[in-house]
């Protein structure tokens, strides 16, 4: 072969090689074509945009041109007359409401949407084509230039519910990491932040009829969770909480991120810390209840038959009515032993009340109870009642419209579920807990759970494998969860959270015929920029990849 011919060869590979370079895009679009050339971002920017209610859509573009102008100087002027060197945002009612069009041309960036949150997803699609710097609110170099691809883009997401939850009753962590971790999952379009604010180990929202959650359930003497011999308690004074203001604030945070939250109450097991405050909810009122400083499942639980335990919880429900807007609340109901009640007269009688002879049954009469109450209020203070998959263990007759989330053997209980005409959320103990280790290297922070879930792991779970077509519409979606019975500084939970989180989200977003995890690793590869931009932690082992 000629000199003239290999090197024509070589050319026409490395054109090829280009082409076929993924744009670093997560999760991946629907439908995405590249095209040839590129939008140079100009320093002044002409932006119009669609009238719609209370300027709800103009309110999501000012937040991206202060990026832009904080990041990259460029400076944004609205306008009712598109023309060249342009962002226009159009409405097209026949988008899905997370959905968008985008397309980036030579001389304009047109966005289609039919409400708020597309132009929110279509912007953070955007940024990803943009230099790391915008992504990550971090100063671009003053001569740098903005030139984004073009492209055309049609995109929406496949499930509603594409959450991450993090356990803050073992471990308090506060409002400036949970925005941060809000942050990130609005950048990798997840929607819902599941608040597990309430463990046996701790309480963490103030409640104003019980002043005592906050000033004794918040509070415990180790800051280590003690595990036999092999970890012991340290005898750390530790604790903290939410006061109902840093909820509204990140309420309201989440809020412009399109990120609902979801608050959890774990009742009736997982329940200790409240037993501590409020002994009068418990089997034995007359003993001694501590905030509990070691891990495990404690089998201190609530009475649900004293009625004093379901006035508690309507109060408790009150309160996180007037807090938390989102449509749900999560009232726990995992990991409940039944003994403290076997051996309860109050228990026994309400078991024999209601003509059953399983004590699992009164965990489910007990919901009952707080679903009549909360379904007999006004209409926009209904909530919808999310558990925990243990649920279906009781008799789940007499609940209505109940979500159960699939932890548990989590593929046949979301099945479960659906059949018995309820909606599910997949958050499978394997592989989407990512508090769990992430490879068997010796560095691997202490963590729970026994072995490790790679990134390909939980990348490779395939939600609602083989389910019939008329089950589907009850699966809402795919949630991440982390628990932090060994995990307290915000670098170890993000350092074990990210990158998994990621591919978590990229499961709640794109269909599975459009996902491959050999190129979702080559776009995440293009996000380490962005990742050492904001000083994040994430597994350094695992990204790059090779
Ligand atoms: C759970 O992992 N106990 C929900």
């Amino acid at each position: 072969m000629n000199k003239i011919v290999l090197t024509i060869l070589m050319l026409c590979s490395a054109l090829f090689a280009v082409a076929q370079k993924q744009l670093p895009l997560i999760p991946q679009p629907q439908n995405v074509i590249a095209k040839t050339g590129t939008f140079a971002m100009p320093k002044k920017l002409l932006v119009c945009v669609a009238d719609y209610e209370n300027d709800s859509l103009k309110m999501v573009v000012d937040r991206f041109a202060l990026q832009l102008k904080e990041s990259a100087g460029v400076k944004t002027k609205y306008t009712k007359y598109p023309t060249r060197s342009v962002m226009d945002v159009r409405l097209n009612p026949n988008i899905k409401p997370e959905g968008y069009r985008l397309e980036v041309e030579n001389e304009a960036i047109i966005i289609e949407v039919s409400s708020p949150a597309g132009v929110f997803y279509a912007l953070q699609t955007l940024k990803q084509l943009m230099p790391k710097e915008i992504m990550a609110g971090a100063a671009l170099a003053a001569k740098a230039k903005i030139e984004v691809p073009c492209v055309s883009i049609a995109d929406e997401p496949l499930y509603g519910w594409r959450g991450f939850m993090l356990d803050e009753g073992r471990h308090f962590f506060g409002k400036d990491e949970v925005k941060r971790i809000i942050d990130l999952m609005a950048t990798y379009k997840m929607n819902r932040f599941h608040w597990h604010l309430t463990e046996d180990q701790g309480w963490r929202i103030e409640i104003k009829k019980y002043p005592k959650l906050t000033e004794v359930a918040a509070w415990r003497n180790t800051k280590k969770l003690g595990w036999g011999d092999e970890y012991p308690t340290d005898g750390e004074h530790y604790g903290g909480f939410y006061t109902q203001e840093d909820i509204r604030e990140v309420v309201a945070y989440a809020k412009e991120r399109f990120v609902e939250i979801l608050p959890e109450i774990d009742m009736p097991g997982h329940f200790q810390a409240a037993l501590a405050a409020y002994p009068e909810l418990s089997c034995t009122p007359d003993e001694k209840h501590e905030v509990w400083l070691s891990q495990g499942v404690s089998a201190d639980v609530m009475n649900v038959a004293a009625p004093a335990a379901v006035q508690f919880t309507k109060d408790v429900v009150d309160e996180l009515t007037a807090l938390f807007p989102f449509g749900y609340i999560h009232l726990g109901g995992d990991e409940c032993p039944t003994h403290k009640w076997e051996h309860n007269d109050l228990c026994k009688q309400r078991l024999a009340a209601i003509g059953s002879t399983n004590f699992r049954d009164l965990q489910t009469d007990f919901y009952k109870q707080v679903q009549d109450y909360i379904l007999a209020k006004p209409k926009a203070e209904q909530r919808k009642l999310i558990f925990w998959n243990e649920m279906l263990h009781g008799n789940t007759a007499e609940l209505k419209d109940i979500t159960v989330m699939a932890w548990i053997g989590a593929d046949n209980a979301a099945r479960v579920a659906a059949e018995r005409g309820f909606d599910n959320i997949l958050s499978p103990q394997i592989p989407y807990y990512i508090n769990r280790r992430q490879s068997t290297e010796p560095t691997e922070p202490r963590s729970q759970g026994h072995g490790h879930e790679t990134l390909e792991r939980v990348y490779s779970y395939v939600p609602a494998k083989g389910i019939a077509p008329e089950l589907l519409p009850r699966y809402k979606g795919v949630q991440a969860n982390f628990w932090t019975e060994y995990v307290f500084d915000n670098e170890t939970l993000e350092y074990l959270t990210f990158p998994r989180l990621i591919a978590v989200a990229e499961a709640g977003w794109t269909v599975q015929s459009q996902r491959d995890y050999a190129k979702f690793v080559e776009r995440l590869n293009q996000h380490v920029p962005f990742f050492d931009l904001i000083k994040l932690s994430y597994g350094k082992h695992v990204v790059p990849v090779k």
